[in-house]
């Protein structure tokens, strides 16, 4: 640990803008953040569409009804510039995302549309999740498989 503190700490004071590297540090950890939120919240829909836990109507509605909240979340202010893959330790952010911002702008919509009506479309019985799951799923792995390093 005190290796990595000496390192980081020469490869900050080698930074021309090292006065913005604790703003990038924030903001990876942010979005990461905001990253597993997702999953949290996809992770007990993916058990009762699974059988793997009793399907159990308001916890699947709150669990969707965060995503569709998640998904209202401004995210640009995520992805500073400077936070790229290959640009910091630890992102996995593809640096497609600042060169083609209207796509990316456009696989984030596609989730907020996904979401949309989630937390009552997983009402009424463990079969309604799945196609809700299926389509957040979906706009999860179409953002990642062109955004996010494998
Ligand atoms: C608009 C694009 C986009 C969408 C939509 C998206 N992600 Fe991501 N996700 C990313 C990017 C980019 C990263 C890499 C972030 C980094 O490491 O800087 C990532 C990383 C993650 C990670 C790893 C976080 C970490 O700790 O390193 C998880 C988990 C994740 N996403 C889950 C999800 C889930 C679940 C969904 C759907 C409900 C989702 N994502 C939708 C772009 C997206």
């Amino acid at each position: 640990m005190k290796f990595l503190t000496i390192a980081a700490i020469a490869v900050t004071a080698a930074l021309p803008l090292a006065a913005h590297a604790e703003q990038e540090e924030d903001v990876l950890q942010g979005r990461q953040g905001y990253m597993k939120l997702l999953s949290l919240n996809m992770a007990p829909l993916a058990a009762m569409a699974k059988g793997e836990i009793d399907y159990d109507e308001a916890a699947a509605s709150k669990a969707a009804a965060n995503i569709e909240a998640l998904t209202k979340y401004d995210i640009p202010p995520l992805f500073i510039e400077g936070t790229a893959n290959g640009e910091m330790e630890g992102s996995d952010a593809l640096p497609a995302i600042w060169e083609k911002p209207e796509d990316f702008a456009m696989s984030y919509a596609a989730l907020g549309e996904a979401a949309s009506g989630a937390s009552e479309a997983v009402k009424g019985g463990q079969a309604n999740i799945g196609p809700v799951l299926q389509k957040l799923g979906g706009a999860c792995k179409d953002c990642h498989d062109s955004f996010r390093k494998k």
